[in-house]
């Protein structure tokens, strides 16, 4: 009877075996599963892995490459070469609060595979052994987040995180038709269309540590409403709120409307004023600009140009988005308020006349 049995019972074990690893295998459908890299040995009841980053936060410019810095090395060193399991991930800075953590690149050996907007722009460094940094490539406006350097050798498991950021420039965004007409998407959107993204809340933090002054409210990146205020006054939260980042929470997404506060960063070319004698209308504007081989800026790529390389021009001129302003670096009598900035003449008939910044 119990010779009967065992067959039976040897068949259960396997499946119990089976059940824990097999649900393992979506999780890792990449091809660089766990059980590829278990060592097969004891290894780690004396050793530890340790995985480190020099530098907690990194701050790069738009266009470039960058390196964020991660290593591991084991305590004590191992006499024979481990098999190491990298992976990179990634949480959006502005995915609305909504995305997890996805994945930047995974590498085993000289096996390596890249994801999503990452794919073909991304490596590991591999400077020396234990070197796992991460090397990006031409570094997009919505790169910017917080990385995750895991490395994995069979059970040992450890990983550290860096913050990616972007040198760049903070600026308030309203409809033509006035203040709070943005539902979340459409602030995205607009943005966008700025050569611009949705700031974050430490890109506002920072500019607000810089001087920026709004009294009106406006989305950022992570799906909340915020503004930023160094004077405190009357119709800006009062005079009793201390100065600082003021936050309307987590409105809807879809029925609460704002404006929008857009992040800028470094941009290739430049930015000019044109002008004629007369001034040009809306039209003659896009003209100029074109026939100087250019086209109108944006005014995400004015206030880059105003932040970054200290543009200044007390004339006001036509922007892409129909749009007239100008850019202080500078304040003097006659050219708008004492501190620097770019002002706005809001949003003009095209039939006026004034200059033109354009962007080549
Ligand atoms: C990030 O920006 C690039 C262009 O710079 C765009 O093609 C891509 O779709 C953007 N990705 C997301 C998730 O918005
Ligand atoms: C959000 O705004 C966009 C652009 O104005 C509009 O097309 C869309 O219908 C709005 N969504 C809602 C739910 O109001
Ligand atoms: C701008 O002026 C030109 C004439 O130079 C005229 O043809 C055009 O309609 C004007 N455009 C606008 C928007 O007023």
């Amino acid at each position: 009877m119990f010779a009967v049995l065992r067959p039976l019972l040897a068949t259960c074990l396997n499946l119990l075996l089976l059940l824990p690893v097999h649900g393992q295998l979506p999780a890792f459908s990449n091809g660089f599963y766990y059980q590829d890299i278990s060592n097969g040995d004891a290894f780690f009841d004396r050793v530890h892995l340790h995985v480190e980053s020099p530098q907690p936060a990194v701050s790069a410019t738009r266009g470039s490459t960058v390196t964020l810095p991660c290593h591991f090395h084991y305590d004590p060193e191992p006499k024979t070469p481990r098999r190491t399991r990298v992976k990179w991930s990634w949480t959006p800075a502005d995915s609305g609060g909504s995305a997890g953590e996805t994945e930047v690149m995974v590498a085993m050996g000289h096996r390596h595979r890249s994801y999503g907007g990452f794919r073909g722009r991304v490596r590991l460094r591999r400077s020396e052994p234990g070197d796992t940094s991460l090397v990006i490539s031409e570094l997009r406006l919505n790169d910017t987040g917080r990385y995750r350097c895991e490395v994995i050798d069979g059970l040992e498991d450890q990983s550290v995180t860096v913050e990616l950021e972007l040198q760049g420039v903070v600026f308030p965004y309203s409809s033509p038709r006035g203040r709070y007409h943005f539902n979340f998407s459409a602030a995205r959107q607009v943005c966008q269309d700025q050569g611009a993204a949705l700031a974050t809340f430490e890109q506002l933090f920072s500019a607000w540590q810089d001087g920026l002054d709004w009294c009106n409210a406006g989305w950022l990146a992570d799906g909340t409403v915020q503004y930023p205020i160094t004077e405190p006054r009357e119709g800006c939260g009062g005079v009793a709120l201390a100065p600082g980042v003021r936050s309307y929470g987590r409105p809807h997404r879809l029925l609460n409307r704002f404006d929008a506060f857009c992040f800028s960063a470094s941009i290739k070319g430049n930015v000019y004023y044109l002008d004629d004698s007369s001034g040009l209308n809306r039209t003659e504007a896009a003209e100029a600009c074109s026939l100087h081989g250019g086209r109108v800026a944006t005014v995400g790529q004015l206030h880059a140009a105003w932040r970054l390389t200290g543009l200044d021009r007390c004339d006001a001129g036509w922007l892409a988005d129909g749009s007239v302003r100008y850019p202080i670096s500078r304040p003097r009598p006659r050219c708008g308020p004492p501190r620097p900035g770019v002002r706005s003449f809001g949003f003009p008939p095209a039939s006026r006349r004034f200059g033109v910044y354009c962007y080549r």
